[in-house]
């Protein structure tokens, strides 16, 4: 088996970039780069050729590609994923861009950040990368999730982030003050879930899509806490799902903070909110 025929099966199963993904999933395999393949243009070996089968079986199903290869390029990290914890996505990225830039300007590079829902500690991670003298803590309810942020966490070899489990604040201590809060929570309105692509609908954890009747819920919570657990002149930087920014402002203003900033994703949606 060659990747053509790989292609082959993931395009009669509807995968749409199936040259793309059997290449990836032969080099996962094989252990090669892309170039290896265009050159040498390999076959299967028989030692691995049921591994593959089953890795096509996975994908034709719908299993995402992330879980199948185990790991995800973010921010310029590797981080494992798999199933039970949510894949981070590009958008997310340009959330960490926005708070690395805010954060150098305004505060020491000794500053305090949380990363509420954290999963796969990608934020988290990454923010301890580009900031080796900040602290960092992140909390996620899920213990799966947790499981993967501490794995990512000594895979990308970061002494600066500590992770909790619990309920957004709760394992938080009470007297506990940060310069950053960060998050990006579950924002998926209740009834949109049911129409979401197959990759995420049947795989990637629910608990880290659901965001409540309105999508909203997470926003409430974590808007109407923050002030209480910022430093003052800290900020709360978040991810937000598509024609949210108004009430989220809203939220904000009411909650008593002066500012609210949003800035577009790669497709032009308003995805991001610095709040100070
Ligand atoms: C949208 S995912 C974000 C994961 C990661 N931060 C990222 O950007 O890829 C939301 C995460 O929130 C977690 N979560 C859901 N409810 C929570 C709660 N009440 N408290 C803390 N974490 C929660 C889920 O387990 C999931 O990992």
């Amino acid at each position: 088996m060659k990747a053509r025929e790989i292609a082959g099966a993931l395009r009669k199963a509807g995968i749409e970039e199936a040259e793309r993904e059997a290449e990836e999933i032969l080099c996962h395999v094989l252990g090669v780069d892309r170039t290896a393949l265009y050159v040498l243009d390999p076959e299967v070996p028989d030692i691995k050729y049921r591994l593959v089968t089953e890795l096509i079986k996975r994908r034709t199903g719908r299993e995402p590609l992330q879980y199948l290869l185990g790991e995800v390029e973010f921010y310029g990290l590797r981080i494992k994923v798999g199933r039970g914890v949510l894949i981070p996505r590009p958008e997310t990225e340009i959330l960490v861009e926005t708070l690395i830039g805010e954060t150098a300007k305004r505060f020491s590079a000794r500053f305090t950040a949380l990363d509420l829902c954290t999963g796969s500690g990608c934020i988290a991670i990454a923010i301890g990368k580009a900031f080796p003298r900040a602290s960092v803590s992140g909390v996620d309810l899920s213990s799966v999730a947790l499981g993967f942020a501490l794995a990512n966490r000594e895979a990308n070899c970061v002494d600066n982030v500590s992770f909790a489990s619990g309920n957004l604040f709760e394992p938080v201590d009470s007297a506990a003050a940060f310069d950053v809060i960060v998050s990006n929570p579950p924002y998926v309105p209740q009834d949109d879930l049911k129409t979401l692509q197959p990759e995420i609908r049947l795989y990637e954890p629910m608990e880290a899509l659901d965001g409540g009747e309105d999508g909203l819920s997470f926003y409430r919570r974590i808007i109407g806490q923050a002030p209480r657990y910022l430093n003052p002149g800290g900020l709360l930087f978040l991810e937000m799902g598509a024609g949210q920014g108004v009430k989220i402002k809203e939220m904000a203003l009411a909650s008593g903070f002066k500012s609210v900033l949003i800035k577009k994703d790669y497709a032009g949606i308003e995805r991001i909110v610095i709040i100070d």
